[in-house]
């Protein structure tokens, strides 16, 4: 029988990104163009550099995602694109792309919601996987507690009230030297730590026992990083006959390798990280009983985390939970998964119309 073939683009950050998806969970072709080399110049996304690159990379991208798949746009059912939330230049691209395309070749046109997108890359890693299910969504972008109630129906448990996880993955990284994106710097360098070595906090939300909060432990990373390099800088000027030098400007001078306790930068990433995958499974697995539900999902960059991954596993397990995860380069931002997204509102009618527009705060459930 002739399947659904959906060509999705991808392009609401910084990685240009197309792919044909067969009946929601079969990839055909994830070609992915990302600009990381050229952001980490600046230690982070330039919202204006990213959508001049999309320009750039959009048509080949498509061209690439087709030709992989060995197929040519007149076989496509649909076209899809991420309309929301992200970068509003860099959504532009995209959805400007997928109207053009879907007008010039008569077909439907598909808006996806980018989380919905992360949600759905675990259809695609686990093809028995069917609503309902709880899904911690934790990206450079988000944090949330999802429950997915059905295909396309969401219904939000927790979120954080400052930054998102990936965020503080990035924000400790360049504190410590490691440089753009940090999650999985900050991941490698973790496993030579001690994830016991510093206790630092974890935020409770006062009526919110879902929700998170990542600042107060952004802060105290921050802290003490900045108290062992002022210590550090004390002891280089003393070497120098006890005048005092100056130094850098304080913060700009690099992070010690060694503390003055003898701890290490590993076991700061360590400590950090342990503080983060504590509150994220933690709550996850209070919200999957308090749901009833027996299957735990976890999607976004942030989920490709090796530590996030096991400690929810053996959790979830413990309490008698099927946990599940997308392979790496389906938890980072890709379009296989809004291919596999798109599907399920393919097959709800949901399809858009040529106004469809780029909603840089869209919110989930919202259309
Ligand atoms: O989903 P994604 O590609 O983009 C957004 O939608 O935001 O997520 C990117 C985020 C970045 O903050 C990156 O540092 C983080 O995911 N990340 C990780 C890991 N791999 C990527 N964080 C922790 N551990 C990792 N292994
Ligand atoms: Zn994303």
């Amino acid at each position: 029988m002739k399947g659904t073939y959906i060509l999705a683009i991808e392009s609401s950050c910084d990685e240009t990104a197309a792919a044909v998806v067969k009946n929601g969970r079969e990839v055909l072709s994830n070609v992915i163009s990302s600009q990381i080399a050229l952001h980490t110049l600046y230690g982070g996304v330039v919202p204006e550099i990213a959508s001049r690159k999309h320009i750039e990379k959009i048509n080949p991208v498509i061209t690439e995602a087709l030709a992989k798949a060995k197929m040519s746009l007149s076989e496509m059912d649909a076209i899809a694109v991420t309309y929301g939330p992200g970068l509003v230049g860099s959504l532009l691209v995209g959805v400007a792309e997928a109207k053009a395309i879907a007008y010039a070749a008569h077909k439907p046109l598909i808006g996806v919601h980018h989380i919905e997108g992360h949600v759905s890359a675990n259809y695609i890693s686990h093809p028995n996987l069917e609503p309902p299910f709880l899904c911690l969504v934790v990206s450079g972008g988000h944090t949330h507690i999802v429950m997915v109630e059905d295909y396309g129906t969401y219904r939000i448990i927790g979120r954080t009230h400052d930054d998102a996880a990936g965020e503080a993955y990035d924000k400790i990284a360049r504190a410590i030297g490691l440089g753009y994106p940090g999650g999985p710097k900050v991941d490698a360098l973790a496993k030579q730590g001690d994830p016991n070595a510093i206790a630092f906090p974890r935020a409770h939300i006062e009526d919110a026992p879902y929700d998170f909060s990542f600042s107060g432990l952004k802060s105290a990373v921050l802290n003490y990083l900045n108290i062992e390099k002022m210590k550090s800088r004390d002891a280089a000027a003393l070497t120098r006959h006890g005048v005092p030098t100056g130094g850098d400007a304080e913060g700009t001078e690099a992070c010690p390798d060694t503390f003055s306790d003898g701890l290490t930068k590993a076991d700061l990433a360590a400590s950090f990280q342990e503080a983060v995958v504590d509150v994220l499974v933690t709550r996850t697995i209070a919200a999957a009983k308090a749901q009833g539900v027996s299957t735990v999902a976890i999607a976004g960059g942030v989920a490709s985390n090796s530590a996030l991954r096991s400690r929810m596993l053996e959790v979830g397990e413990a309490n008698g939970m099927r946990v599940v995860y997308p392979e790496p380069i389906l938890c980072t931002d890709n379009a296989a998964m809004i291919g596999s997204a798109a599907y399920y509102e393919f097959l709800r009618s949901n399809v858009a119309d040529l106004t469809l527009n780029a909603v840089p705060g869209l919110k989930l459930g919202e259309r």
